[in-house]
């Protein structure tokens, strides 16, 4: 367990980069727990600099999945948000993303505590103002 405390965006894209640095070969899926503006976008821009560099992060809200396909393997970006659970999470073919490349998820939440082999939990908590806890678990 890692705990980073990030003062701004900036800090928390770092942090994201980081980690995409010093990820394990055999994770499959960055896992994104946190409430709104908690800055999981963020950490998700900084996670793609380094496994798509130059690849636009935007949030998949709408559409659920978005693709970033400038590094070695494509990367996954979802947002679960609109999803009722585990049931539509599985159903949606994570699956087969899974094998594919690197998955990214925002509200993690959705996957109740079902989270797939080859996972890292990410959890983003507000402290105050724009003081935020960044806990990293790789299992
Ligand atoms: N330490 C911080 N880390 C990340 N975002 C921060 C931080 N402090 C303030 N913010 C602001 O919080 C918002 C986070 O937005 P976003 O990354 O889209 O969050 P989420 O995807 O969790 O909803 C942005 O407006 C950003 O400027
Ligand atoms: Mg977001």
């Amino acid at each position: 367990m890692t705990e980073i405390i990030s003062h701004n965006e900036a800090e928390t894209e770092e942090a994201g980069a980081r980690l995409a640095e010093t990820i394990p070969a055999n994770v499959s899926l960055v896992a994104l727990y946190g409430e709104l503006g908690a800055g999981k976008t963020a950490f998700v821009r900084g996670l793609v600099s380094v496994l798509s560099p130059g690849s636009r992060v935007k949030s998949p809200t709408y559409t659920i999945v978005n693709e970033y396909v400038l590094g070695n393997k494509p990367v996954y970006h979802f947002d679960l948000y609109r999803l009722a659970g585990k049931e539509d999470v599985y159903s949606m073919g994570i699956e087969e993303y899974l094998a594919h490349g690197i998955c990214i998820s925002e509200w993690s939440e959705r996957f109740e505590d079902e989270l797939p082999e080859g996972s890292v939990k990410v959890m983003i908590d507000k402290l105050n103002g724009s003081t935020r806890k960044i806990l990293i678990e790789l299992n």
